[in-house]
């Protein structure tokens, strides 16, 4: 059944000594892209992989890469991980000061742009950089962990954000991110998301596919 709203499960909380598998599985459950969150110790508190293990996933799988860049310095690594497969690119609005060139770069580059908030960053932040997007990503957890929980102001904001699309008849894809599982999907895809991304909900479940597949049944 071909669903209208897109889930990307992020690998962060998944067993990457069984990587290869672990993408098998979210890809017969019907996911649509990879989630990799990229962490540099330093814009999080927490280290996590680089251009290096994008490689490794574009060869396990057929799924769009989505790259969500949790580090200081996204200018100096943008050609590297679209070198290594990315698809699409997410910067954070908070990380550096020359957000307009650095989404030109990735336009120039050839991927899909997107660009994150944190949860309490306001929408206004990304007024005049609205029309140069493909794809807002708002983090409903602070970033960093997998297995944290949702943060329940996030669907104002979503619903704020979906508005504005709306008003400025924007096609943006809203991109949720952080303590997303079946018994809160729906409210976050009513708000106004139409790109999930889940990760221990899914993959610290013992049955992959299965959880996968009822996601995406529950996102519609
Ligand atoms: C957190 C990451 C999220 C996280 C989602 O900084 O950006 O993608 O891995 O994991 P869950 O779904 O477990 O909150
Ligand atoms: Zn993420």
């Amino acid at each position: 059944m071909a669903y209208r709203n897109k889930l990307a499960p992020s690998v962060l909380n998944a067993d990457l000594s069984r990587l290869r598998e672990e993408l098998g599985a979210i890809s017969q459950g019907g996911a649509d892209w990879v989630h990799l969150d990229i962490m540099d110790g330093h814009f999080v508190p927490n280290l996590t992989f680089g251009p290096v293990f994008v490689e490794a996933v574009k060869r396990s799988t057929a799924l769009p890469l989505d790259c969500h860049l949790m580090i200081s310095d996204p200018a100096a690594y943008l050609e590297d991980f679209c070198r290594a497969g990315a698809t699409s690119l997410t910067v954070h609005q908070e990380a550096g000061v020359h957000l307009d060139s650095l989404v030109r770069k990735i336009r120039e580059l050839g991927c899909r742009v997107g660009v994150s908030l944190n949860p309490a960053t306001p929408l206004e932040t990304l007024d005049w950089i609205l029309p140069e997007i493909d794809m807002v990503l708002l983090m409903s957890v602070n970033p960093g962990f997998g297995g944290q929980k949702f943060i329940p102001y996030t669907l104002e904001k979503i619903a704020a954000l979906r508005r504005t699309a709306e008003e400025k008849s924007l096609k943006l894809n809203i991109q949720v991110d952080g303590g997303i599982g079946p018994d809160n999907v729906k409210a976050v895809i009513d708000a106004g998301a139409d790109v999930i991304v889940c990760g221990s909900a899914i993959f610290t479940n013992p049955d992959v596919i299965a959880t996968t597949r009822r996601m995406k049944e529950l996102m519609g």
